[in-house]
């Protein structure tokens, strides 16, 4: 298969109007993940390495996020919206030279999985010259409808456009599309735009390969892998199929979730094996959990890794940077941001530390905080292995703690600490006998005096 020279056009331009969003349609996220994000992922894992966006003006965020996960592809402007097959030939410098397929997929349709897309391949290596990717749609309203004569596909219908009679047909046009390399420029040349929209419709392709004779064939795939996404309500239908396939993969590959259906994972979440995970957590794009660990209730994690037999909340708050090393304990209402915290560390209650270095073994008393920020710049703290620091210690960044040390409980401490010293940053303790009693009959009568 891979012999074969294959075009991928990604069709991605347009705010997408009924999601009312100043952002590019394609842009909302699934699962942390652009949605034109899951079709590039697809599109790299089904090895088809030529690939061509189609983007609108003023959508850089897209062309950013091109360039990061292909570099390779190439971004096509097109300046006027004016219908998906306009949209393909925004891409024709992409389609000069020999090309055995051309698949147009849409930018709006991110669950597709990389087999479907080997579907309509395998179609086009069987003779195709082209192959449609339809599905039964438990509501078909707003997709093009698939129409056939005696078995043959012959046109695809848009919801305007349609027949009251069409518009019962269930079979619905997913968007996905494959060309023969020799026939896809003229095809998509050949279509006009007489139709209720007044747009260069790509479905047109179909009733003009097939009153020219052309082999046009419909393959399917399931409702869920071809989801289309124009409005918000059907962006949360994608991401409640997102999370309910992400949660199955996890507890395939021997991770525990004790309610699956409130925990929720990012497109790149990464639990090993033998972690056990409680109930209501969240997970932010960017998280590795190593085996072992556990992660309880009601807590969130984003770009942190959990090492190997680490135990994390309940309502614990993992931020960018957190990395723990392994068998750390971090408990609740605890927030870690930037910082490492060493083998067997523990950090168990009520504390914020960011910016920081927490080495191997040592503890971190309820309440901690590093002051890591003065309103201008972030500052560093640096905490050496097996050292104690008492509740409520406030550590005012930039800071050096050797290892060892012992830090008193209420202190707040401002300057480089040596190894093994013990430090005390408070007020003294004053104790005055029986003044407790003597203030108590000062308040009463004065009361009493009031009357
Ligand atoms: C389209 C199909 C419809 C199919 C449905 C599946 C057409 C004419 N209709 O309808 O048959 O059932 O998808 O979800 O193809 N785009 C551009 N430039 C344009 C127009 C669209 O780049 O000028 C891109 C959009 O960003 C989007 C994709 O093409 O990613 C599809 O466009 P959209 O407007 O969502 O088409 P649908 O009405 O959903
Ligand atoms: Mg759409």
């Amino acid at each position: 298969m891979t012999e074969r020279s294959v075009l991928a056009i990604v069709l991605a331009a347009g705010l997408g109007t009924r999601m009312k969003s100043e952002l590019p349609k394609v842009m909302h996220p699934i699962g942390g993940l652009p949605l034109a994000g899951h079709v590039l992922s697809t599109l790299e894992r089904a090895c088809v390495d030529r690939v061509a966006v189609v983007t609108g003006p003023d959508m850089e965020v897209l062309e950013q996020l091109v360039g990061q996960m292909l570099p390779g592809a190439a971004c096509h402007i097109q300046t006027e919206r004016l219908g998906t097959a306009h949209a393909a030939l925004a891409a024709k410098p992409a389609l000069e030279g020999q090309l055995d397929e051309v698949l147009v997929l849409f930018g709006d349709t991110p669950l597709i999985t990389p087999e479907t897309v080997n579907t309509v391949r395998k179609a086009l290596q069987n003779g195709a010259d082209v192959a449609v990717l339809g599905f039964e749609a438990a509501n078909p309203y707003g997709y093009g409808r698939l129409v056939t004569e005696n078995g043959r596909l012959v046109a695809i219908r848009e919801e305007k456009d349609a027949t009251e009679e069409e518009r019962q047909l269930t079979l619905c046009n997913s968007g996905i599309m494959g060309f023969a390399g020799q026939h896809a420029k003229t095809l998509l040349e050949t279509i006009g735009n007489d139709n209720a929209k007044g747009e260069y419709y790509l479905t047109d392709a179909v009733e003009i390969a097939s009153r020219t004779g052309l082999n046009v064939i419909a393959v399917t795939a399931s409702e869920q892998d071809v989801q289309g996404i124009n409005t918000r309500a059907q962006l949360a239908e994608c991401e409640a199929i997102f999370q309910a396939r992400k949660r199955q993969e996890v507890l395939e590959t021997g991770v525990t979730l004790l309610a699956p259906e409130t925990v929720f994972f990012a497109h790149d979440t990464v639990i090993e094996s033998d972690v056990v995970i409680e109930q209501n957590v969240v997970f932010g794009p960017g998280v590795v959990v190593e085996t072992g660990s556990v992660i309880r209730a009601f807590s969130h994690l984003e770009g942190a890794t959990v090492g190997e037999g680490s135990t994390v909340g309940p309502y614990a708050r993992l931020r960018p940077g957190a990395k723990l090393t392994g068998q750390a304990h971090i408990g609740n209402f605890v927030e870690i941001k930037n910082t490492e915290i060493g083998q067997g560390a523990k950090v168990n209650h009520l504390s914020y530390i960011g910016d920081a270095l927490v080495g191997a073994k040592t503890n971190i008393g309820a309440g901690t905080i590093t002051c890591n920020y003065d309103g201008f710049g972030k500052h560093r703290t640096e905490i050496g292995g097996g050292s104690f620091i008492g509740s409520n210690a406030t550590l005012v960044a930039p800071l050096s703690l050797g290892a060892g040390v012992y830090v008193a409980a209420g202190s707040t401490v401002t300057e480089q600490v040596p190894p093994n010293a013990l430090v005390i940053g408070r007020g003294r303790q004053v104790v005055k006998q029986e003044r407790a009693s003597e203030l108590r009959d000062r308040f009463r009568a004065a009361k009493e005096a009031k009357g």
